[in-house]
């Protein structure tokens, strides 16, 4: 076995690392691109709050318990979870929770690459000057004419997918930690401008922020719950391993635990930022805020166009997007490719070649559903809406149900309880959350939405 390839030489080199790099794998698409849109699709206030809900009491256990799995394991998630059900004289079943991560990621990957190629295709869009002095009519109409092209779209989301594969294939470890320093700190100073700019000339910040927070309990539906709960997974990257794979690197000696709130808190406030910098700049558009997933492309194309320096703003934004979506695309395939590497002692680059081909051919299958597929329904959903759906909605909380459930029912105690390194208050809440909220939470929306 490629040992030595594949487990650490060295950890990184302190906690900021780790959380840098788990933030980067966190935020992304899920936080600039579909938090608006799906707060917007599922009438604002209500789902925010859910979600709010689910990050705290179900993703942030679960990203803790994922973080522990990791540093203990020292390997990739598939092999950690088998070895650990070894040790804990647990089912060799439990592999069977890094089948369905291997999906999850998969299927994210596939149509993750083909909206990050829209933002790449954005950034050169914006700094060539294609989008200036354009209406909102205009914006709408460029963004349709990119998505009834299959051609155009595939080429985008082609040109995503080898940079995610170039990146991967030469290890995530070098470069990781030099190049996050660089676009994390870039993205909050960017978005803190972009943030200052809705309030200041949006004249509809407050109805961006009534349409945020205000509490409709009618809007609370079972649909809007899964939606809720499938995000915050999405969201903070749980569910599939990514996560775990960053924990094999975490030093021993740092606190998981204060580790995940800053990165979960990060995480939250990014998204919610954009979605204050998104619905105020919706309203002064006259713009609807349920449009789907053109929101954040249509109504920031049309705002850049007519502020100042607003193309180079623009390009700026969509490039930090791009780039934002690549440290988390990386995080998706880097858990695979490093199993391959450790069981089949398969080469990175042909692991990598092999997984990013396949996601890229499923994607095809989004590309088509904005187009050609677009009247192909399944079970009233498109291609995409469906891989989304099963990905985000149904594989991402089963993997992380099944992680919280080994992590506090039968890894023993002993281990679990001197990684997370908790005062045994702490660690009772924390076993109490994965235990029984996180399993009954998931459960009962699984219920609601799929059997009643
Ligand atoms: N958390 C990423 C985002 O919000 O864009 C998406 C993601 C990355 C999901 C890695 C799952 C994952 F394992």
């Amino acid at each position: 076995m490629g040992d030595q390839q594949v487990v650490p030489a060295r950890t990184w080199t302190h906690r900021w690392t780790f959380v840098l790099a788990a933030a980067g794998s966190a935020i992304g698409l899920g936080n600039l691109w579909k938090f608006p849109y799906m707060a917007g699709v599922n009438g604002g206030g209500a789902f925010v709050l859910a979600y709010l809900c689910f990050i705290a009491a179900v993703g942030v256990p679960i990203m803790m318990a994922e973080v522990a799995l990791g540093r203990h394991g020292r390997h990739s998630p598939i092999t950690t979870m088998s070895e650990l059900a070894k040790t804990s004289q647990a089912s060799r079943w439990w592999g069977v929770s890094g089948w369905i991560s291997a999906v999850s990621s998969m299927c994210i990957l596939s149509f993750y690459s083909v909206i990050a190629g829209w933002a790449v295709y954005y950034t050169i869009g914006m700094f060539s000057g294609t989008f200036d002095h354009i209406t909102p009519e205009q914006a709408d109409a460029s963004f349709e004419a990119l998505t009834l092209s299959p051609l155009r779209m595939t080429v985008w989301h082609s040109v995503f997918m080898v940079l995610t594969g170039i990146i991967v294939a030469r290890g995530v470890h070098k470069g990781l930690e030099s190049s996050l320093r660089i676009i994390m700190p870039s993205l909050f100073v960017l978005l803190v401008v972009l943030l200052g700019y809705s309030v200041m000339y949006s004249g509809h910040f407050m109805e961006g922020v009534r349409f945020l927070l205000e509490f409709h309990p009618e809007d609370l539906t079972g649909q809007a719950l899964l939606a809720a709960l499938g995000h915050a997974f999405f969201s903070l990257s749980v569910g599939m391993g990514a996560i775990m794979a960053y924990g094999v690197y975490m030093p021993k000696k740092e606190s998981i635990a204060s580790t995940v709130a800053v990165v979960a808190s990060l995480d939250t406030a990014i998204a919610l930022v954009a979605g204050l910098i998104i619905f105020p700049l919706t309203f002064s558009q006259g713009m609807e805020p349920n449009q789907g997933p053109e929101l954040m492309f249509v109504t920031l194309t049309a705002v850049f166009s007519s502020m100042p320096a607003g193309q180079f703003f623009g390009g700026l934004f969509f490039l930090l997007v791009s780039i934002a979506a690549l440290t988390s695309s990386i995080s998706m395939v880097e858990p695979l490719v490093t199993w391959l590497a450790e069981r089949f002692a398969i080469k990175r680059a042909v692991g990598t070649t092999a997984y990013c081909l396949l996601a890229w051919l499923l994607g095809l299958g989004t590309v088509m559903s904005f187009n050609e597929w677009s009247d192909k329904l399944f079970l009233g959903r498109t291609f995409f809406e469906t891989v989304d759906f099963l990905s985000a909605n149904i594989t991402l909380p089963l993997g992380g149900l099944l992680i919280a459930i080994f992590a506090s029912w039968v890894m023993k105690r002993s281990l679990i309880y001197k990684e997370l390194n908790l005062s045994t208050g702490g660690f009772n809440v924390w076993r109490a959350l994965c235990r029984v909220v996180a399993p009954l939470a998931v459960l009962v929306i699984f219920t609601e939405n799929f059997l009643g």
